[in-house]
């Protein structure tokens, strides 16, 4: 009988130096780095210099690379008009990967470092996709781009049409860091999938924001906020759950496949969305999250994940519901990259094999006026 992973769960598809998520302890690391050493210390830019050449940047390095990505911030004309064009109800994942589809039409990236210039532009464009897209369905104008404002200010200035605080900033950014990249988790995996048939640089990322959007993955963030606005107050978790339980539903927010305790993500998230709705004088959320969180850990033995709290943080933020996927999408582009370029590096197809369960070879075809 053939032995089926079913999921692929525990299934090694490639080696890879990016990053590690080592479950059995709760450890991720980029590149040699515990993510606990580097949240709060790097900046976002300084974390797509690791993940895409192995090594923190020094200041040199990192101006280079702040620079590239700021000169790439502007969409080309088309792509406002598209989005211009969309339907206002459309889902932000779903304008974000046809925007990013769309680029690979404009692209005239040639040479030996062509790949690297496509990670750089995709990754400075995404989240002027999101944000564009989200002025033009509220009727507002769009801010015109800005080079001298880091990916996380300039994305919230982008949504907001102002120049955001610096501590609005540092908390995006530091959200930025914990979700840039995660080994190989589904839309990891899908990138390297689709590039590995040589495909392009555009249609892994296609491919990996499509991935992201469901709620087993990065949809999950929205799916927790639903659940709190659902439940209403803490004094309803515990029925809400039990409700939950007996319909053997998924809690947003919950679980892992890979973290088997704590995913050392959630604490850093959680911290934040503590110290951000106590400033707001909101917190309530916080305080049915945690309600939530001790008795899923205490009733299944299951453990918070990095969407649980991400939810709150931006939700304090006054980031609109369905962009906290895209802004997982923004920062996992580093990370999406980082794996299509070091798939292509050391290129080959991806092509598992399947048990088959269908009826046994034998059967005659009829004429189909006889079936
Ligand atoms: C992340 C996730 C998809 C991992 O799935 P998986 O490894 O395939 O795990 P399974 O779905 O097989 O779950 C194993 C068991 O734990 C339970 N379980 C897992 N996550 C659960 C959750 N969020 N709520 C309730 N029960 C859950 C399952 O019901 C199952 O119980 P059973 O063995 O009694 O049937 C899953 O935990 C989940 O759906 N979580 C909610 C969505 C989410 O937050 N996704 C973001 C991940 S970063």
């Amino acid at each position: 009988m053939t032995l089926v992973a079913k999921g692929l769960e525990g299934i090694v598809a490639n080696s890879t130096s990016i990053s590690d998520v080592r479950g059995d302890i709760g450890q991720l690391i980029y590149a040699g780095y515990d993510i606990n050493e580097l949240a709060g210390k790097v900046s976002f830019e300084e974390t797509i210099h690791l993940l895409w050449h192995g090594e923190l940047p020094n200041p040199e390095q990192l101006h280079k690379l702040t620079s590239a990505l700021r000169a790439e911030r502007s969409l080309p004309p088309e792509i406002i008009d598209f989005l211009k064009s969309v339907p206002r109800t459309a889902g932000p994942m779903d304008v974000i990967r046809t925007g990013v589809s769309m680029l690979g039409l404009f692209d005239h990236a040639t040479g030996e470092h062509a790949n690297y210039e496509r990670a750089v532009a995709i990754t400075a464009k995404i989240g002027v996709i999101a944000a564009y897209f989200h002025r033009l369905r509220q009727g507002k104008d769009l801010p015109p781009i800005r080079t001298d404002l880091s990916e996380a200010a300039h994305f919230l200035y982008l949504i907001n049409g102002e120049e955001p605080t610096k501590e609005a900033t540092a908390t995006l950014d530091v959200a930025y860091v914990l979700h840039a990249d995660h080994g190989m988790n589904a839309s990891t995996f899908s990138a390297r999938v689709t590039v590995a048939t040589l495909s392009d640089m555009f249609s892994g990322i296609t491919s990996a924001i499509g991935t992201l959007k469901g709620p087993l993955h990065g949809g999950a963030n929205e799916g927790v906020i639903h659940m709190l606005q659902e439940i209403g107050s803490e004094d309803k978790v515990d029925a809400w759950l039990e409700e939950q339980f007996a319909k053997k539903a998924k809690i947003m927010g919950i679980g892992h496949r890979v973290y088997k305790v704590l995913d050392p993500r959630a604490p850093h998230l959680r911290d934040m969305a503590i110290k951000l709705t106590d400033q707001l004088g909101e917190p309530k959320w916080i305080r049915m999250s945690e309600h939530i969180a001790t008795v899923m850990r205490e009733k299944k033995h299951l453990n918070a994940n990095v969407d649980f709290y991400s939810a709150t943080v931006y939700y304090s933020l006054g980031v609109p519901t369905d962009l906290f996927t895209p802004i997982f999408a923004i920062s996992r582009t580093a990370g999406w990259t980082a794996h299509v370029l070091e798939q292509l590096a050391d290129n080959r197809l991806y092509r598992p094999l399947s048990e088959y369960t269908g009826p046994e070879v034998g059967k005659v075809v009829k004429p189909i006026d006889q079936r």
